[in-house]
C-alpha cells in the first residue's frame, strides 16, 4: 500500500482543471503535475521537427524521447499544440510510453495531485479522491479565449468553441483511456461557479477522503 494521498481532477480543455488542481495541491502540500503538459510537449517536439501526429510510430517516437527542456517551451500553451497534443494522445503506444512517469510521480510520498483526461480512471484508478469538472462549451471557450487574451494571443471566439467541440470530440470519442468521468468521482459542473466555489466543493469532498 502506497502512503501517498492521490487526488485525481479530470475534465474537458478550460473546465478549471489546472487552477483547482494547483490550489489543492497547495492546500494538502502535495506536488501537482499537469498530465495535458505531457502530451504538449511531445506535441511541440513533433511539430517542431515536422511530423504529423496522426503517424503512431512518430507519435511514440516524440512521447518516448521527450525531455526536461520540451516542458518549458513558450508555444506549449498554443492551441495548434492543443489540437496536435489531442490527435497524438489517441495513439494506445503514446500514452503507454507516459503512463509510468505519471504513476511514479502520483505514488511519490507525501503523493499528488494530477490533472488530465483519464487520471482517475487509468492512471490512477485507485486515487484518494477523484473530481470531474465539467462546463458548458460555450463557457469554456469564453475563458480559453480570455486566457490567450491575457497571453497577448487574439483569437475569434467562434473559432476557440469549433476547436474546443473538436478536441471534446475526439478525446471523448477514442478508444483507449476515452475522457469520461470515473463512476466513483464527484462530478462539479463549473458553468457560472467562481474558482472559489468550485474549490470549497472539492475541497470538503477531499477533506473527507483524507481524513
Ligand atoms: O488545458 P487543456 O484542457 O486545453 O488541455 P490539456 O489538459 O493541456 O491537454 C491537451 C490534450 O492532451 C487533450 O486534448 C488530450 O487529448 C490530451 N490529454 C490526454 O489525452 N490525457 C491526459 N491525461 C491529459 C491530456
Amino acid at each position: 500500500m502506497s502512503e501517498a494521498i492521490i487526488i485525481a481532477v479530470d475534465g474537458p480543455a478550460a473546465s478549471g482543471k489546472g487552477t483547482l488542481a494547483r490550489r489543492l495541491a497547495d492546500h494538502f502540500t502535495l506536488r501537482h503535475l499537469d498530465t495535458g503538459g505531457l502530451y504538449r510537449a511531445a506535441a511541440v517536439r513533433l511539430l517542431e521537427s515536422g511530423g504529423d501526429p496522426a503517424d503512431a510510430a512518430t507519435a511514440e517516437a516524440a512521447a518516448r524521447n521527450l525531455a526536461e527542456n520540451d516542458l518549458k517551451s513558450p508555444h506549449l500553451r498554443d492551441e495548434e499544440v492543443g489540437q496536435a497534443a489531442s490527435i497524438l494522445s489517441a495513439h494506445p503506444p503514446v500514452r503507454a510510453a507516459l503512463l509510468a512517469y505519471q504513476r511514479d510521480f502520483a505514488a511519490t510520498p507525501p503523493g499528488a495531485v494530477l490533472d488530465g483526461r483519464d487520471i482517475g480512471t487509468v492512471v490512477c484508478p485507485e486515487a484518494t479522491g477523484k473530481i470531474y469538472l465539467e462546463a458548458s462549451a460555450e463557457t469554456r471557450a469564453a475563458r480559453r479565449a480570455k486566457e490567450l487574451r491575457l497571453r497577448g494571443v487574439e483569437s475569434i471566439e467562434s473559432r476557440v468553441l469549433q476547436e474546443m467541440k473538436d478536441r471534446d470530440a475526439r478525446d471523448s470519442g477514442r478508444a483507449v483511456a476515452p475522457l469520461k468521468a470515473a463512476e466513483d468521482a464527484l462530478t462539479i459542473d463549473t458553468t457560472g461557479l467562481s474558482p472559489d466555489e468550485v474549490f470549497d466543493l472539492a475541497l470538503s469532498y477531499i477533506a473527507a477522503r483524507v481524513g
